[in-house]
């Protein structure tokens, strides 16, 4: 019997890259094998993203060329995925009818069933239920060894994992596609994601980040654990953190509004949580925040750095930035400005506005326009950029441990818990998560150099 081929290109987030393995690992159980060619695979799976307007475009003009690909060659399936396919659904078929299946994110699970029940007919699955259960789910351990063996060919090596622990988002800021394609907040159970830990642990896994589009509201939505009651974020952290053999955890993201006294405390007490905490402000203007339904204020967000800082002094900070919110004066981009002064962020992403589907923002009046929009955009970069490096300087002749990611040529790429890439040109054996000590020689604006301890 032909054994069938898939190939998987993913956008966006790391949601998105862990529903990728998951559809990756359903289709390998299905007897698929995996493809690096997306010429010939049989099964194309774009898992797409809708967050900004040019994160859609890119998955558009990639099946753009898919659909020449299909003209050589009609057999081969093609499959959207992710946030695009929820938001556009049927929609997608009538503009590119070289599409086969448009599969949303809450019906990730019934894509081998969809893909082998395929009568030339094109489907669509975008099923979205307010009382959805994320399955629970086992990661194989074949997968995870073959792609060890693979290392450089996959972006996220088996060392370190994405663990997904809810889906979906009830905050509704108003410029966000969000809780439109993936659906309300739903909290995985409290034991599941303990099991996955242990597989990912015992399968080599030694850092592991918890995913969620507001892990801070973990377990507040729906129950969590069989004997029913409140159960924290900061208690799951505590828990996975107890996994004996995982070194370093982290998660992301988290809305600035949710963030307990608890979960910082969490930095200061729990050895293997990295200091490293992502925490998108979007805007340093309170008028603007507030047209944003971010429920929170400058004055709070401050608050929670300094408190932060306090608990880990160490701890690098990390943001999002919009730029060019529909109504962002110039006096509301200062204020984005000098809170970028204030907070001095070790690195950020940043964004111009751009409007998204169904989103109530993208009704507003009073659009910035383009240029302003780059203007600002650019000018946060710039300034960004300075204080990146500004702080990468102050690690140079600090000695520091870091996770080896990488055997190159020259040596090994490995990673401080504050997230920074270190480059180490000496060759030791070792493999990939190990930690090892290096003392840092240099500091560039996205990099560090390091030399190895005795
Ligand atoms: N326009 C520009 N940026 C956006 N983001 C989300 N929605 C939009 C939008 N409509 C940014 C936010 C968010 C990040 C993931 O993407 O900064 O935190
Ligand atoms: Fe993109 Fe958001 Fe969907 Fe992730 S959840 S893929 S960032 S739209």
């Amino acid at each position: 019997m032909k054994q069938f081929s898939f190939m998987i290109k993913t956008f966006g987030c790391q949601m998105n890259e862990r529903d990728s393995e998951i559809m990756g690992q359903l289709l390998s159980e299905n007897g698929y094998i995996e493809s690096m060619d997306m010429d010939n695979a049989d099964v194309v799976i774009l898992n797409t993203c809708s967050i900004r307007a040019k994160a859609e475009q890119k998955a558009m003009s990639l099946l753009g060329v898919l659909r020449k690909v299909k003209k050589r060659r009609p057999s081969m399936k093609i499959c959207i995925a992710g946030c695009v396919a929820q938001q556009e659904g049927q929609a997608i078929l009538q503009r590119m009818p070289h599409v086969d299946l448009v599969i949303g994110p809450q019906n990730l699970y019934e894509l081998a069933g969809l893909l082998a029940t395929l009568d030339g007919t094109p489907r669509v699955a975008i099923g979205m239920s307010d009382s959805y259960e994320i399955p629970a789910f086992i990661p194989a351990l074949p997968r995870l060894l073959q792609q060890k063996e693979l290392q450089s060919a996959t972006p996220v090596a088996p060392f370190r994992k994405f663990l997904t622990i809810m889906q979906g988002c009830n905050n509704y800021c108003t410029y966000c596609v969000v809780p439109y394609t993936r659906g309300r907040e739903i909290s995985r159970k409290v034991s599941d994601i303990i099991d996955e830990a242990h597989v990912l642990v015992d399968a080599g896994v030694r850092e592991i980040t918890l995913l969620g589009q507001n892990v801070n509201s973990y377990g507040r939505t729906n129950q969590v654990t069989d004997a029913g009651g409140d159960y924290s974020f900061s208690q799951l952290l505590r828990e996975v953190a107890a996994i004996e053999g995982l070194k370093r955890l982290r998660f992301t993201t988290s809305n600035p509004k949710d963030l307990s006294p608890e979960l910082m405390r969490c930095f200061g007490e729990i050895e293997i949580l990295c200091p490293q905490f992502h925490l998108p402000v979007q805007s340093g203007s309170n008028a603007v925040l507030a047209r944003m339904n971010r429920n929170y204020t400058r004055e709070l967000y401050l608050q929670q750095v300094a408190d932060l800082r306090a608990v880990r002094p160490d701890i690098a900070l990390s943001t999002d930035v919009i730029a060019g919110f529909p109504g962002e004066s110039d006096d509301d981009f200062e204020q984005t400005m000098d809170l970028l002064e204030e907070v001095r962020f070790h690195s950020s992403f940043s964004f111009k506005y751009s409007d998204r589907p169904g989103t109530r923002s993208a009704d507003f009046d009073d659009k910035v326009v383009e240029q302003v929009k780059s203007e600002r955009l650019s000018r946060f970069q710039g300034r960004q950029d300075t204080i990146c490096l500004e702080h990468n300087s102050l690690y140079v002749s600090k000695s520091l441990p870091i996770m080896v990611e990488k055997i190159t040529e020259k040596g090994l790429v490995g990673r401080t818990d504050t997230n920074h890439i270190v480059h180490v040109e000496e060759k030791i054996v070792c493999v990939p998560g190990d930690i090892v000590t290096v003392t840092i020689s240099h500091a560039g604006q996205h990099s560090l150099n390091g030399i190895l301890q005795g």
